[in-house]
């Protein structure tokens, strides 16, 4: 009998969960929708550069950008511009903010080794 009743308690509250989770999701949602947010659309420049700069500049493919006190402007005009085999940016990709935030985390970061 007790086994009977965890086996039915742990679906029950997963799928509470789910229910609780999607109903902040769509209040989210239509929040967004009413008032679109433009301009800076990552938590930080960290994030920025771990979801697209370290695809590429942590995995040897392009050379090591933090800790080397590369200055913001520049980093922020080889985005935007691409040199050689760094592609470039556009607005769609990374808005100005987001290159601003990346630019300078990458400039002030510590390499990681
Ligand atoms: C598709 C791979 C790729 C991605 C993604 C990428 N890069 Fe690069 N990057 C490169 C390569 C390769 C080079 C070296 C280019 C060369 O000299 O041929 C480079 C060079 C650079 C340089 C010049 C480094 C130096 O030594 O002067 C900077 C600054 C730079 N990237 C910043 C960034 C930033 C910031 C991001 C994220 C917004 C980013 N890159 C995303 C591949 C990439």
């Amino acid at each position: 009998m007790q086994a009977l009743k965890v086996v039915w308690t742990v679906p029950a509250l997963i799928l509470t969960a789910f229910v609780v989770v999607g109903n902040v999701l769509s209040i989210a949602e239509a929040t967004f929708q009413e008032a679109p947010e433009p301009g800076f659309q990552w938590k930080d420049g960290a994030e920025v550069y771990a979801k697209v700069c370290a695809f590429c500049h942590e995995a040897k493919v392009g050379p090591t950008i933090r800790g080397r006190g590369l200055a913001p402007a520049y980093i922020t005009f080889i985005v935007r511009h691409g040199n050689r085999a760094m592609p470039s940016f556009r607005a769609a990709e990374i808005d100005d903010e987001s290159l601003a935030r990346v630019a300078e985390y990458v400039s002030k970061a510590a390499a990681n080794q």
